[in-house]
């Protein structure tokens, strides 16, 4: 059986296209979604892929992948910066964790250098763009793969 990945997407992010796109591109959320869906094919993985613009339901989304996923990729968006609740979430979610972020938050400002979400990461992609999430998909294939 293929191995499940949930895919989460948090604040603001539907509407990548047209928000800041000096800093997250051109590229929508969907186009984000069908290369999501392009590598996970390639790589026999099955992904549920969501955004919410809502802190709680980001919560119960985390809360699902216990028996529900076997890996979690997460871009909290804004909430990287401020949700002790996501981490909690994120620490308790029992399937290994990988953080991405289209722009390097290390380069911009100081309050996004902080991520709460890091803490419960097995490792964080940032400042790929969209071919972040094709990364997280390659790095939590191999950890599933490694962990059989
Ligand atoms: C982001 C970076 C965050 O600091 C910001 O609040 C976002 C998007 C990124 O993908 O680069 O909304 O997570």
């Amino acid at each position: 059986m293929s191995h499940k990945i949930l895919v989460l997407n948090g604040p603001n992010l539907n509407m990548l296209g047209q928000r800041e796109p000096d800093i997250y591109g051109h590229t929508t959320l969907e186009d984000i979604r069908r290369a999501v869906d392009a590598r996970a094919t390639h790589l026999k993985l099955t992904v549920d892929f969501r955004q919410t613009n809502d802190e709680g339901e980001l919560v119960t989304s985390i809360q699902s992948a216990r028996g529900g996923a076997d890996g979690l990729i997460i871009n909290a968006a804004a909430y990287t910066h401020t949700s002790v609740a996501i981490l909690d979430a994120l620490l308790a979610c029992g399937v290994p964790v990988v953080e991405v972020h289209l722009s390097n938050i290390y380069r911009r400002e100081e309050f996004r250098h902080h991520s709460y979400v890091s803490r419960a990461a097995t490792g964080i992609i940032c400042g790929f763009g969209a071919h972040g999430y094709e990364l997280a998909l390659d790095a939590i294939a191999r950890l599933l793969h490694n962990k059989k």
